[in-house]
């Protein structure tokens, strides 16, 4: 019997299934796992230690403000550290900022084939979402201006693009922010940033030092290889970060992160070996897959999204399934918007000999079968 004092979330919550992460797999003795965008390299030796040596202190809060690692990223990125905000990874900032900026009946429009967590982000706020079509699986600028209505509040664009790859050049962007008006909050979701390989891209501080609408958010969770801690920050003017700053909590990012994080900023040598790494792989991926006639979306980030033919016994599913009965996991894309492709996560050399082995031993059996 149903009460007439049923307990109802708020109207939005319904439409919202949980995000699912990237799985895990075990078969054949071992577990690759390459469905999560996590860094191939794990954390830097230096965060680790940090980390332990601020065991001690985990009686303690945290600093609250956590200034000393807001001034290492200042220092860092040559950034005015008033204009920075930490946060429990990039997702805790992301979500605040729709939860400050969007409403129910307001509108938040991004790209269709991106992060899927925009769409709870929105949806938990009441707010609707609003999708633009996408170019070559990437941003349309102008196909995003043309879907903004009196009632955008708010347009997110991950750049680069999880799961495609793709990023937008400076010029575009700025394209984008001048064709948006000046109450609408333009996000940049740059978790990847470090990972491009472009003259004509920018994270997007500079947009953010030029107006009071823009914000750019990154994480530890990739290039730092510390998605298990959570740590994350966003950068944009006094007034959007006093905003952010009344609603998250106070003691966010605890005293462990905040140590490794600065550690991790220090160590440079790391960051490098880790960028030559994944860009070394990215690019053998690429050529390997095109070499077997698929098709790549884009070349930026830690991993590489590959579209599939729909063809019987060579579908995305298909290689999806066969790995998995190795022990391989890469994720699927339907959640996505896209399914038929597959995204795969730069790994370890070891992990990457044996994908590469695993993909040759698929199409060797596909052709044996054709
Ligand atoms: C585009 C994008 N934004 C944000 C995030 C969330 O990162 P964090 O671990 O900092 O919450 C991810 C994680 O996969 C991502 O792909």
């Amino acid at each position: 019997m149903t009460s007439p004092n049923r307990l109802v979330p708020r109207p939005g919550i319904d439409q919202i299934k949980a995000y699912v992460p990237g799985q895990t797999v075990e078969a054949q003795g071992r577990s690759i796992k390459l469905s999560a965008n996590e860094s191939a390299l794990g954390p830097s030796p230096k965060a680790v230690e940090a980390y332990k040596a601020a065991a001690e202190r985990m009686f303690r809060y945290p600093d609250a403000d956590a200034f000393a690692i807001r001034s290492m990223i200042a220092k860092t990125y040559n950034l005015n550290v008033a204009r920075i905000l930490m946060g429990i990874g990039s997702d805790e900032l992301l979500s605040a900022l729709v939860r400050a900026y969007a409403g129910p009946d307001d509108e938040v429009l991004y790209p269709t084939a991106t992060f899927p967590m925009y769409r709870i982000y929105t949806l938990a706020t009441g707010a609707k979402v609003v999708q633009a079509t996408d170019r070559e699986y990437g941003a349309d600028i102008d196909a995003l201006l043309a879907k903004v209505t009196p009632k955008t509040k708010i347009v997110i664009l991950a750049n680069p693009n999880n799961p495609t790859g793709t990023y937008t050049s400076k010029k575009e962007l700025e394209r984008l922010r001048a064709g948006l008006r000046d109450d609408i909050l333009l996000i940049i979701d740059a978790a990847y940033a470090e990972y491009v390989e472009r003259e004509d891209y920018d994270a997007g501080a500079s947009l953010v030092d030029a107006t009071m609408n823009t914000v750019m958010s990154r994480t530890f969770s990739k290039i730092h290889g510390m998605a298990g801690l959570r740590l994350g920050w966003c950068y944009a003017c006094e007034d959007i970060i006093s905003v952010v700053g009344r609603i998250r909590s106070p003691f966010n990012v605890s005293t462990p992160a905040q140590a490794a994080g600065i550690a991790a900023l220090e160590d440079t040598t790391f960051q490098r070996q880790v960028i030559d790494h994944t860009r070394r792989w990215r690019e053998t991926l690429i050529q390997r897959m095109k070499g077997y006639g698929l098709s790549i979306t884009g070349t930026e980030g830690n991993f590489v999204n590959i579209g599939f033919p729909d063809v019987p016994g060579r579908k995305a599913a298909d290689l999806d399934a066969f790995l998995k009965n190795k022990g391989i996991s890469v994720r699927p894309m339907a959640m996505f918007g896209l399914p038929q492709h597959l995204r795969i996560t730069v790994g370890r050399d070891d992990e990457m000999q044996s994908l590469l082995e695993a993909i040759e031993a698929f199409y060797a059996g596909a052709k044996g079968n054709a």
